[in-house]
Formats: structure tokens, C-alpha cells, sequence
């Protein structure tokens, strides 16, 4: 039995391995040390594990700019994949993004990735005629991703 949850602390290590394992190529200052701390001075209430006896098994990372939803590291173990984990992440996040008033919701794909499209497909999400551009801030000495 999985059950969606708010992150708490007890749930980092869990959360550091599944990402590990489900975005391989991370840029460093996507890694859980460096993420999480700032996700929890904002809407923490927005990021999301998903728990099987209180192991993470998935994890949703969503947020509301007062315009736009928007979703990030939506993951699931390997093992644990193809058995609705995915979208209940996402069906929760969606039911919090619409209780603080969002209107649309959005999310990037990275390229090589594309293949999981089938995924927000199945969830309602449609491919949409947009370039996405990014720019880092000073206090990313990272290379881009
Ligand atoms: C994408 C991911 C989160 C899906 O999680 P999941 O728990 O396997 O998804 P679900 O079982 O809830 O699937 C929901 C629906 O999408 C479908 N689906 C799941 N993965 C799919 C895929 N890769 N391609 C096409 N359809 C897919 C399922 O078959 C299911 O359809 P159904 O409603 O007809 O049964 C998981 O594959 C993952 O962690 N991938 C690696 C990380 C990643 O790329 N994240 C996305 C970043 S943008």
C-alpha cells in the first residue's frame, strides 16, 4: 500500500537514492542536499514522496508562482513503477495547485527523455508549441543542465 505524503525530514536519504537512480545525469546543484533545503523555506507543503511502509518509493517536487503550476522530479523506483504511483504523485499535486487558485499546470521534458511524454499523456497533458530557455543565477557555479 503506497500512500502520498508531505516530504518530511526522515524522508531525504530515500529521496537522495530514488533520484539517484531516476535522473542519473543530474546537474550537482539539482542533487537532494543542494534542493531540498531551499524547497522547504517554499511551499513545502508542495513537495510530495510517495510511501510504501514509510520507504520512499516516489517523489514530486511542485510549485505555484501565483501564475503557473509547475512539476518537477516527479520520480519512482524502477521496481516500483507501472503500478499508479506516478500519477497519484501528480493527482495530488494537481488537487494542491488547484486549491491555491492555479489555473494551468506546466512541466518541462528534457530532450533524450521524450519517451516519457506517454506518461503525462496518460494524465492528461498535451505537447504544447513552446522553446524553453533558462538562465542560471549567480549562485549556480554549476555547469548547465
Ligand atoms: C515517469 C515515471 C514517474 C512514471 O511513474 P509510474 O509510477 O511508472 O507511472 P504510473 O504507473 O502511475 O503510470 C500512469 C500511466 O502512465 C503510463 N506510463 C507510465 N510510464 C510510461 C512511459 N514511460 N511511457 C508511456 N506511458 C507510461 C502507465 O502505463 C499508466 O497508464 P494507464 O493509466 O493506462 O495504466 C517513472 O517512469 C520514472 O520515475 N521515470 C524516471 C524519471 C523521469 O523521467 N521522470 C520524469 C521527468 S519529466
Amino acid at each position: 500500500m503506497v500512500e502520498i505524503a508531505a516530504y518530511a525530514p526522515q524522508h531525504f536519504q530515500g529521496v537522495e537514492l530514488l533520484w539517484k537512480q531516476a535522473f542519473p545525469h543530474d546537474a550537482a546543484r539539482n542533487a537532494a542536499a543542494a534542493t531540498i533545503p531551499t524547497k522547504l523555506k517554499v511551499q513545502p507543503e508542495l513537495f510530495l514522496v510517495a510511501l510504501e511502509e514509510g520507504r520512499v518509493v516516489g517523489s514530486l517536487m511542485a510549485g505555484f508562482d501565483g501564475y503557473r503550476g509547475w512539476l518537477n522530479r516527479v520520480a519512482v523506483l524502477e521496481d516500483h513503477r507501472r503500478h499508479g504511483v506516478g500519477a497519484a504523485l501528480v493527482r495530488e499535486a494537481e488537487r494542491r495547485l488547484l486549491a491555491m487558485g492555479c489555473q494551468k499546470i506546466n512541466l518541462q521534458i528534457r530532450g533524450g527523455n521524450e519517451a516519457v511524454a506517454g506518461f503525462y499523456r496518460r494524465l492528461g497533458y498535451e505537447m504544447e508549441d513552446r522553446v524553453s530557455m533558462g538562465k542560471s543565477t549567480p549562485l549556480d557555479s554549476q555547469e548547465r543542465s
